[in-house]
């Protein structure tokens, strides 16, 4: 593992680069530009040989055997706790619950807290510049729970309206604000504080959606003093399949389970089953065993490297693209947050950003296009896609310019 690998002027991206395999291949004959890390980050080889090592020497099931291959591989899955505990600063490893990804994080806190903690009657509060994944669960519950659903309006710059933001929460029927940490859209980073603050003030909890944001900085839980915070490990560097609902241990233990079966019980008769202790109340079934040991590695590999330094080159990185790609002709970029991370969505005034992401592609240069699985955000600005380019810590400054020159060529091919 690369270590430490800061330079007094930020990362040494090249270092870094070399420990990510994949970007050594070439794409149609061209060097690949993969400016889609908001989608999915690369793995560094840690990660990788991490799964690889566990798979070809203790791999068991865990919490089951009594044999030394199930000790050895429920200790190293359990470190994955441990490290997602120690990088969000939580209070307790067992605050931290083990799902696939934000999405289920966030469908098992509205099936859990949301119907089986909420009132009848509340509401939950969301934003207007949300994923699908922090809109629909909550949808679901608002029809099968008489929960009232809101939406807190945003700027024109993409930001949250924080004076409609608070009016719709003061006449305190608002249970549950669930917001983003950071737009995968916009790339605006929430004033999570200020929102937690307010949030409580009200009497509402409050849950992150964190996706992006704990790619980008430093989260520590008991200092934003939120109540629930969701993130995914594939876009943290590490495997799909393993990510994490932290929340309060007071809050989880009042929560019912989502999901019933294997290592989520005490005890089970035909009449009555009791609970585990959290959080394994609510980790039904074998879990993601090898994606939790290839997380510890993806975290480990994070924090040697350290927010601090990735901040800085994300931001590096986000200044120059911001630079370059407004000065290309016909360019419109979306969302001017003032706190914003390493993603820019944009459109061409000449061609559909589908047309756009192709013939980038057919240059090597990988970025996402469609509605980023945000519509309502879409239709806010009246789009219906846009083109997106989201940095990780490989991204260089050259291959921000290798995406401007490219849509340059795109501009001129449909002028
Ligand atoms: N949510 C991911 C994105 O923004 C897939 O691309």
């Amino acid at each position: 593992m690369t270590n430490p690998i800061v330079e007094s002027v930020g990362l040494d991206v090249e270092r870094i680069r070399a420990d990510f395999p994949i970007l050594t291949q070439t794409i149609r004959g061209k060097k690949l530009v993969f400016l889609d890390s908001a989608a999915s980050a690369q793995k560094p080889r840690v990660v990788i040989d991490a799964m690889v090592h566990a798979m070809e020497t203790e791999y068991a099931n865990v919490h089951r055997g009594l044999h030394w291959m199930s000790e050895r591989i429920t200790e190293a899955y359990e470190a994955a706790r441990d490290a997602a505990a120690l990088l969000m600063n939580a209070a307790d490893r067992s605050e931290i619950v083990f799902v696939r990804n934000s999405t289920e994080a966030i469908n098992l806190l509205a099936h859990s807290y949301g119907r089986g903690v909420m009132k009848r009657g509340q509401a939950v509060l969301i934003s207007d510049m949300e994923h699908h994944s922090n809109i629909v669960p909550w949808q679901m519950l608002r029809d099968a729970h008489d929960i009232e659903l809101r939406v807190a309006p945003i700027t024109d710059a993409g930001e949250l309206d924080m004076a409609a933001f608070e009016a719709l929460l003061e006449d305190g029927k608002v249970g549950l604000v669930a917001i983003t940490h950071m737009s995968n859209v916009l790339g605006t980073v929430t004033p999570a504080e200020r929102i937690v603050q307010i949030a409580h003030a009200h009497g509402a909890k409050v849950m992150f959606d964190g996706s992006q944001a704990i790619v980008h900085r430093k989260v520590d839980v008991q200092a934003l003093d939120c109540d629930f915070y969701a993130w995914t490990g594939h876009k943290l560097y590490g495997p799909t399949g393993i990510g994490v609902l932290w929340g309060r241990r007071e809050l989880l233990e009042r929560m019912p389970p989502f999901l019933g079966g294997g290592d989520m019980i005490s005890s089970v008769t035909y009449e009555q089953t009791n609970w585990a202790a959290v959080p394994h109340k609510f980790e039904a079934g074998t879990p993601a065993i090898l994606e939790g040991i290839g997380l510890k590695a993806a975290i480990d590999y994070v924090q040697a490297i350290g927010y601090d330094a990735m901040a800085a080159h994300e931001a590096s990185l986000t200044e120059h693209a911001l630079a370059r790609l407004s000065a290309v002709p016909g360019v419109q970029i979306l969302g001017q947050a003032q706190d914003r991370g390493g993603v820019v969505s944009f459109v061409l005034d000449k061609a559909h950003a589908h047309d756009v992401a192709t013939l980038l592609d057919r240059q090597g240069v990988a970025v996402r296009a469609g509605h980023h699985c945000a519509e309502p955000l879409m239709r806010r600005f009246g789009l219906d896609s846009t083109a997106r380019a989201s940095f990780g810590i490989y991204t260089t400054h050259g291959e921000i310019d290798a995406l401007a020159d490219g849509l340059t060529r795109v501009r001129d091919f449909f002028q």
